[in-house]
């Protein structure tokens, strides 16, 4: 089986459906966050703020590129993996990608807890900074990801069941 990558904006469910997706079909689970987490021993925010964002983006590159050789993965990407072109060429070499698509709007009102994301821990307009770093990366997700799923209207579980529907026609025509 191909590794399944979700990609998307923070908020957009990439964790969540990518558990409950790892579940059903019994696939191995790696959250890149986490993954970086517990090699490092430290919180992804205390990454941010000791070693700086280029520095985090240098091992969440390094991670991806390599993990990402092996099959059989189901991966729930952080929102950035998209910045780096290695890890946009992994997505789109190393097997399927979905986009996982919201508005900044439902984003936003999805964020409970801005603490653990480092990029949006500053206080005021959440919606407002979930819409420039969407300005800036759009394109990249868009070329990185073979599927879009919209997910404003949808909950976790629909947005598994479309990645599995999705899933089904790929094996069928393959
Ligand atoms: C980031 C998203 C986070 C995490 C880091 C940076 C981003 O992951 O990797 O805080 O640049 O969008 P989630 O998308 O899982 O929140």
């Amino acid at each position: 089986m191909e590794n399944i990558f979700l990609i998307g904006m923070m908020g957009s469910w990439k964790s969540t459906v990518g558990k409950k997706l790892a579940q059903k079909t019994q696939m191995e689970f790696i959250d890149t966050d986490d993954a970086i987490e517990e090699f490092m021993d430290m919180k992804i925010s205390e990454i941010f703020y000791e070693f700086g964002e280029k520095k985090f983006r240098e091992m969440e590159t390094a991670f991806f590129n390599e993990k990402s050789k092996q099959k059989g993965q189901i991966f729930s990407t952080g929102g950035g993996i998209v910045l780096d072109s290695s890890n946009r060429n992994c997505l789109q070499n190393n097997g399927i990608t979905f986009f996982l698509d919201a508005t900044s709007e439902t984003l936003a009102n999805r964020i409970h807890n801005t603490t653990k994301r480092p990029l949006l821990s500053s206080d005021g307009d959440l919606q407002g900074r979930l819409e420039k770093i969407w300005q800036e990366r759009k394109e990249y997700y868009m070329e990185s990801s073979k599927h879009v799923i919209e997910t404003d209207k949808l909950n976790p579980d629909d947005v598994m069941n479309v990645i599995m529907d999705k899933l089904g026609l790929l094996l069928e025509n393959n």
